[in-house]
């Protein structure tokens, strides 16, 4: 739709006032039950809607096995449904498929309903968790674990908060023991095992996500506790409140006269398009509102970068565990992982490195990128072999994978290495080991998890590949929740990858900034499910999950303890028994730390890697063909040591080379693998010098003072390929994903001197970047940039450097997944001084 500045403006009005209004509006469900309309579709639109959500689930990849598990038939039930959408009531319509799909206990497989509906949530004052008791499967023990923080749920539910305190323990809800009580809604709930269902249906006595769960039936809930010291139950009656989002109640369609003209504040287009494979539960009308307090009231926590990564050192009773809390695999909902990745390496080196092991809590994490799930196991286990996916071999997967290529070839490739009959593709890696290798271990002493049954999807699968390389998994469940699988949204991604089959939904239109309306329908489905290797070769993660090593339940005085004393059963248990495991495993004390990059300038240098180790008595480097190119024998080696691991061949090209360092224990065993990168730079007699006067011109015979550095699993012939008289990335038809690559030349320049290129690209706009810099050498200040672009031009241009004497000119190529453009061509460097 086209935007008038008159729109525009009133636009910029709304947005000043939503900034005085709250952003959701408070109810009594009582009151607002009348206003929790739907979108309201035509005979024909409930039949189309019907028969997309029939597409969906063809390419269900847990078609089988919820049908094994559960004895649910996802095909039988939406076309029965099919058959009768058109007669349906707009309620019956969209509750009836948020049925189908919450049947299917798979929170990755969702059916959003569509309308003002979707703009709710159902909230309560109290929240709830599990706590040690004898069988935890057939009788668990729960009780209240925070009220609520939120001053509009206080405000109207002040009659009962009064009446209830953490600890108290919840016997009955409307007369049920949990057990029973999850046995009538289990259908209903979501969670993929016993586990899952539980934290779903605990979950659901606090909040409640109206975009994929249909409103509670009842306007208030009956809960009947007990009090330790208190002789006689006591009931409480609960009246749901309804917090409902404004933003949303202004977009949804079907809202009414009182929800206004359309609007549209849902998600650009360009934001979700390049997430990667994604694994995560489904978003709520409810996130980022404070409901309740943040934490577990286990231990303080310190910041990082990432906003996503927290961390102490827990030294109760002599105690040295860091503690790594990881409470989500996306940041910001953004696909850069970087921030989280660096979090992680910088505590690895320096906050954490002295601690005798390490746990990471990932309770509560319910997933998002699969990049991150696969990129962090290898600072903890050398070779990390990820697990890999498959689909259903059907005939909208051909369209997808094969006729279309919405996965690159190789998934075209896995889908051709099934035959008729199958009922998968062939299963492959998301990520390659060269991808999920690149760095190797950074922390070499014991490491465990420490999960939930909400420990989900990415979290699933980091825990899954983790224990599958011999890490210990803790759990205050019997399993993690369960969720095997990469999720792909009707709208984002299917109508895009095969609009034969994926048709736009009545209401998705979009504004002139590619944005959604809020409200608007949608549905999602598991796509590619996650199969485990190692120790668990062949086992699916849905349904199963990780099964837990060892359960670590809290006590209903660890919701009330005073935090600050800094003393937590469970972390004084896991902090111990990691230290056993340590001597068990031969890893106590195991030490080992060198620069992750070192710069040399060839002239009369050596590769040399300086190290800090402790019981490693041997160690070895290797290059990429596999060959010792040096070793050491630090001494004495079980003390804290200090050396040179230095090969005594002179550097000879220029580049960045990557090496890999191993080191052995006393009794010869490999207890190291891990990276580290030689980045081989001219001698300064070598630079190219251009006089006051003199111009340069980049020819082939340049190799002296110029070389290509490619970073991490770029391979050489995807980087820059210099050739007569310029250089290239790509084939001229298209580059390839993940490349980072730098072309640098080395250079003494007079003053005043110019950088004189021409050049073409095409890249993928705001994803994939060239970027020329300039540093001087000596000075260590940081290259500065001169041009840096996406998307598609020529230039021919001449640069200030800005600097004289001995510089570096770097053309840097940068890009992410999902490529699509040609490269870049560079035709002529010049330098005129
Ligand atoms: C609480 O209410 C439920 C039904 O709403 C009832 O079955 C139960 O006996 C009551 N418990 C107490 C302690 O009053
Ligand atoms: C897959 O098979 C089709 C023919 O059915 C072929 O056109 C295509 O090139 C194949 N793709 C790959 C990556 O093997
Ligand atoms: C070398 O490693 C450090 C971290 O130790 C990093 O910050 C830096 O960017 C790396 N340098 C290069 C050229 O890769
Ligand atoms: C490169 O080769 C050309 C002739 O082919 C020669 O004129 C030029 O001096 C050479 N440049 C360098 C830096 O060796």
């Amino acid at each position: 739709m086209l935007l008038t500045s008159a729109f525009t403006t009133l636009l910029a009005i709304s947005s000043v006032a939503a900034q005085l209004t709250p952003a959701r509006r408070f109810g009594l469900l009582e009151d607002t039950r009348p206003e929790l309309g739907f979108v309201n579709y035509s005979p024909q639109q409930k039949a189309d809607v019907a028969h997309q959500a029939k597409e969906l689930l063809a390419i269900y990849a847990h078609e089988y096995v919820k049908k094994e598990n559960y004895h649910i038939d996802a095909q039988k039930k939406i076309a029965a449904f099919e058959k009768k959408a058109k007669k349906l009531s707009h309620k019956d319509f969209h509750y009836g498929l948020a049925d189908i799909f919450l049947s299917l206990r798979d929170f990755h497989t969702n059916y959003y309903i569509a309308g003002p509906h979707s703009c709710y949530g159902f909230v309560g004052p109290f929240t709830f968790d599990f706590v040690d008791s004898r069988d935890i499967a057939n009788d668990p023990h729960i009780v209240v674990k925070a009220i609520t923080i939120n001053p509009d749920v206080l405000r109207l539910a002040k009659d009962v908060v009064a009446l209830v305190q953490p600890g108290d323990v919840l016997t009955k809800i409307d007369g049920l023991s949990f057990v029973d009580h999850w046995k009538t809604t289990q259908d209903h709930t979501g969670g993929a095992n016993l586990y899952g269902g539980y934290r779903a249906a605990l979950g659901l006595l606090s909040s409640i996500n109206g975009k994929i769960y249909p409103a509670p039936k009842n306007n208030e809930i009956n809960f009947e506790f007990s009090r330790p010291g208190t002789p006689a139950p006591f009931n409480v009656t609960v009246s749901w409140i309804t917090a409902a989002k404004r933003d949303c109640l202004a977009d949804a369609p079907s809202g009414g006269q009182a929800f206004g003209a359309s609007k549209f504040h849902g998600p650009k287009e360009t934001d979700i398009k390049k997430m990667g494979p994604i694994r995560m539960k489904p978003t709520s009308p409810l996130d980022g509102l404070d409901l309740f307090p943040e934490g577990d009231n286990d231990l303080i926590l310190q910041p990082t970068a990432s906003s996503i990564v927290q961390w102490t050192v827990y030294t109760y009773g002599g105690a040295n565990l860091g503690v790594l809390r990881l409470s989500s695999f996306l940041e910001d909902g953004q696909p850069d992982t970087s921030r989280a990745e660096a979090a992680f390496r910088s505590l690895l080196l320096n906050e954490l490195a002295e601690t005798d092991g390490i746990v990471i809590d990932l309770r509560r994490n319910g997933g998002g990128s699969l990049n991150l799930a696969d990129g962090l196991p290898q600072l903890f286990v050398p070779d990390f072999m990820p697990g890999t996916g498959r689909a259903l071999r059907v005939e909208e997967n051909r369209v997808l994978f094969v006729q279309n290529q919405v996965q690159g070839e190789v998934w075209a490739a896995s889908y051709n290495a099934s035959k008729p009959g199958d009922l998968y593709t062939k299963a492959i890696q998301f990520n390659t080991q060269e991808q999920t290798n690149e760095l190797g271990q950074l922390y070499l002493k014991p490491v465990a998890l420490l999960t939930d049954a909400s420990c989900y999807s990415a979290c699933d699968t980091f825990s899954a590949s983790m224990q599958d390389h011999g890490v210990l998994v803790y759990g205050e469940d019997g399993q993690s929740g369960a969720g095997g699988a990469n999720v792909v949204e009707h709208r984002s991604f299917l109508q895009k990858g095969a609009p034969t089959i994926y048709k736009p939904l009545p209401f998705q239109d979009v504004d002139a900034q590619g944005r959604v309306r809020l409200g608007a329908p949608d549905m999602r489905i598991a796509w590619r499910a996650t199969i485990r290797v190692k120790k668990n070769e062949g086992q699916l993660i849905e349904d199963r999950g990780v099964i837990t090593d060892r359960v670590v339940r809290p006590f209903a005085a660890d919701f009330t303890k005073n935090v600050a004393d800094g003393k937590d059963t469970r972390y004084s248990r896991i902090a111990k028994e990691l230290r056993d495991w340590g001597v068990h495993t031969k890893t106590t004390g195991l030490f080992f730390q060198s620069p992750l990059n070192v710069t040399q300038a060839t002239t009369g240098s050596a590769l040399s890697f300086a190290y800090t180790s402790q019981f490693i008595k041997k160690l070895e480097i290797r290059d990429t063909t596999n060959q010792v190119v040096a070793t050491a024998a630090p001494s004495p080696y079980y003390r804290r040591t200090t050396g040179q691991l230095a090969s005594s061949q002179p550097a000879s090209a220029l580049g960045r080379f990557t090496y890999t360092i191993l080191g052995y224990s006393g009794d010869g065993k490999q207890v190291l693998k891990t990276k580290r990168d030689s980045i081989i730079t001219p001698g300064l007699d070598k630079y190219v010098k251009v006089a006051a006067g003199q111009t340069w011109t980049y020819s082939k015979n340049a190799s002296a003072f110029s070389a290509v550095y490619n970073t991490g699993a770029t391979a050489a012939p995807t980087g820059w390929i210099p050739s007569a008289n310029g250089i290239i990335v790509g084939n001229g038809v298209q580059y390839v994903d993940s490349v980072d690559t730098s072309f640098s030349v080395f250079a003494n320049v007079a003053a005043g001197a110019k950088l004189s290129t021409t050049f073409a690209y095409d890249t993928e706009k705001d994803y994939d970047f060239l970027t020329i810099t300039v540093r001087s050498v000596f000075s260590g200040t940081a290259p500065v940039a001169l041009f840096t672009a996406s998307g598609a031009a020529q230039v021919d241009k001449a640069f200030d450097l800005g600097v004289s004497g001995n510089v570096e000119i770097t053309y840097h190529f940068v890009s992410d997944g999902g490529v699509t453009a040609k490269g870049v061509t560079v035709s002529m460097i010049a330098i005129q001084a």
